[in-house]
């Protein structure tokens, strides 16, 4: 029997994730996936920030406690190292990146961070415009500022996510990673911003919608090299965009002129834990051939 690429790739693919079941992504409440990671690095900015600080002082003898950071250091790669990693398989990349939110706080070197932005710049670009800029901040007030806006929504989202997991353990496991996000915002090591320029031809609202899809288009595809990068080299990453819900703030916060608008925000770090795979939709169930409809592969989901 002869088998096709698709039939090879699904059954790999289902071989890989094992019995576990698929849940659909807009089941998973508004801060996103589940990673699972080791709980053993569990420093808070404070404690990173204040090392040694004593804990009470008993008689006239301070006790303190040893940092965590001397317990349990994390020591990051050198960028050498790091970005001899960029030659892991392909697939294996594509099938292991994720959204990665718990980071260690250590920060992130230029020699690595530049490179792969570097290399997130060979996507397209519609009519090759590349009108794309990245404002990647790393200066604590800076970061403070877009801190303060995400919280804002943040206090919104999180009740209504909560709400929606109630009785869900699973669920509300899988929104501890994005609180612990939004609770280091400041601390997270680097914040990349993907920008692009409003042209004639793209805009990011409005009509034609071809303007706006081209837009949005001329962004993603370098983004997803970025996390791929990413993931290669052993950084964590996600795209987010609910830290950008206020636009005018952020390009305030910014200092980004009118016509560049803010896309997605993507902390960055070294990652926590492991990767693991994605749990995505069978190929099966999302392949139409010819027409909308015919799902033709679907006895391969
Ligand atoms: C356009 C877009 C916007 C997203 N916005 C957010 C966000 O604001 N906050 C967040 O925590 N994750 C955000 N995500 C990440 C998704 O939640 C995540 O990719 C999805 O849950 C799948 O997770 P996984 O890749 O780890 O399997 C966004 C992803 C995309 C593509």
């Amino acid at each position: 029997m002869r088998t096709s690429p698709i039939a090879i790739r699904d059954a790999r693919s289902r071989r890989r994730l094992g019995a576990r079941s698929f849940r659909r992504p807009d089941d998973l409440g508004a801060t996103g996936s589940y990673w699972d990671e080791p709980l053993e690095d569990l420093r808070t900015a404070h404690e990173l920030a204040s090392p040694g600080r004593p804990l009470a002082v008993l008689g006239g003898i301070a006790i303190s406690l040893r940092p965590m950071s001397q317990i349990n250091s994390f020591k990051p790669p050198e960028p050498a190292e790091a970005l001899a990693r960029l030659g892991m398989p392909m697939e294996d990349a594509m099938r292991t990146q994720r959204a990665v939110r718990r980071l260690h706080l250590e920060p992130v070197s230029h020699e690595v961070l530049l490179p792969l932005l570097e290399l997130s710049l060979k996507a397209p670009t519609s009519s090759d415009s590349q009108d794309w800029a990245y404002v990647i901040v790393e200066d604590r007030a800076q970061k403070e500022k877009l801190a303060k806006l995400y919280r804002r929504a943040n206090r919104f989202i999180k009740p209504l996510a909560t709400r929606m997991a109630k009785g869900d353990a699973a669920a509300l496991r899988n929104m501890k990673p994005g609180q612990w996000q939004a609770d280091n915002f400041e601390d997270l090591p680097v914040l990349v911003i993907p920008c692009y320029r409003r042209n004639q031809k793209h805009k990011p609202v409005g009509r034609p919608q071809i303007s706006v899809s081209s837009f949005y288009g001329s962004v993603y595809p370098a983004v997803q090299n970025f996390l791929l990068g990413c993931r290669a080299v052993g950084l964590g990453a996600s795209l987010q965009t609910i830290p950008l819900w206020w636009i005018p703030g952020v390009r305030k916060a910014l200092d980004l002129p009118r016509n560049m608008t803010p896309v997605c925000l993507i902390p960055v770090g070294w990652a926590r834990g492991n990767y693991g795979t994605t749990t995505r939709r069978p190929i099966g169930e999302v392949v139409h051939l010819d027409r909308f409809g015919n799902r033709a592969f679907l006895d391969q989901a």
